[in-house]
């Protein structure tokens, strides 16, 4: 059985669901091989609009597989080159959707911290407790928890390793949206579709300009936005889209 499942649930969607449902999909090695092949299909299908990851109603992910850890020193977890896993992940260049239910803990929270859109299950338990194993987190979890909800609550959790539930998420601007556990895939899926339905190349250059803009002063975010803002004026689907406007139409984004 593969350790990532593949399926499209709706038209330019698909949908990754991590599946080693015994270990609460704790991600080993071959899950993150899985992912990362499936995530460059993804990216190279121009059928593929929009995606979901997901996991299932028990956990999205409980961390990284601590048996595995267990028996790795600091050069053989260099060899096995999960900060390339990492890096893909943040250059994915469409639309990623984490639809979170059960534990979303560590390495499980940072896959989930790396997405573009967070829709939570009210009793989803998230968090990042490393620090209870004796290490901290490595897949980008200081960093993004900071950059999204500033210092001092990201200090709280990721000092304490506490969780929280999906409710408290939402309250610390960690979800973009928190919804009933049960409807946490069917509001992912049907995101994805309405974000699947608009221009590719809008999309990616919005998601381009507000990753790049994190991490640039704010006029260099500025100038790169606006030339991102040209570019799609050179665009099929600029036509298309303002066509379809005047003409009181439905537009067909091609990606052009
Ligand atoms: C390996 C794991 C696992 C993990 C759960 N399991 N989490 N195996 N790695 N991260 C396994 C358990 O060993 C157990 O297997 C089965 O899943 C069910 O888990 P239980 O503990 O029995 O379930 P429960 O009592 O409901 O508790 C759930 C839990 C707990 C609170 C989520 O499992 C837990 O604390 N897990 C570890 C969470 C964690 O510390 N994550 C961070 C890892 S470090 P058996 O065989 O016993 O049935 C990390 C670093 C990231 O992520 C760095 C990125 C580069």
């Amino acid at each position: 059985m593969p350790n990532v499942l593949k399926e499209m649930p709706a038209p330019g969607v698909a949908k990754l669901q991590i599946n080693r449902p015994d270990v609460l999909n704790a991600l080993n090695m071959e899950v993150r091989h899985e992912l990362d092949a499936a995530l460059a299909d993804c990216a190279a299908d121009p059928e593929t609009r929009a995606v979901v990851l997901t996991g299932n109603e028990k956990a999205f992910a409980a961390g990284a597989d601590i048996k595995e850890m267990a028996k790795a020193g600091p050069v053989e977890l260099h060899a096995l080159g999960i900060e390339q896993f990492w890096q893909n992940l943040a250059a994915f260049p469409k639309p990623l959707i984490a639809a979170v239910n059960g534990f979303a803990l560590g390495g499980g929270f940072e896959l989930a911290l790396a997405c573009d859109i967070l829709i939570v299950g009210e009793k989803a338990q998230l968090g990042l407790p490393e620090v209870r194993l004796g290490i901290m987190p490595g897949g980008g979890g200081t960093q993004r928890l900071l950059r999204a909800c500033g210092k001092y609550i990201a200090l709280r959790y990721v000092m304490t390793g506490d969780r929280f539930s999906g409710i408290k998420a939402g309250e610390l601007g960690l979800a973009s949206e928190v919804v009933e556990d049960e409807q946490v895939l069917p509001r992912a899926v049907e995101l994805a579709e309405s974000l699947a339905a608009l221009p590719p190349l809008s999309l990616a250059k919005i998601k381009e300009s507000v990753l790049q803009g994190m991490e640039a002063p704010l006029n260099a975010a500025l100038k790169q936005e606006r030339s991102a803002y040209y570019l799609l004026h050179a665009s099929e689907d600029k036509f298309e889209g303002m066509a379809a406007f005047i003409e009181k139409r439905p537009a067909n984004f091609k990606g052009k």
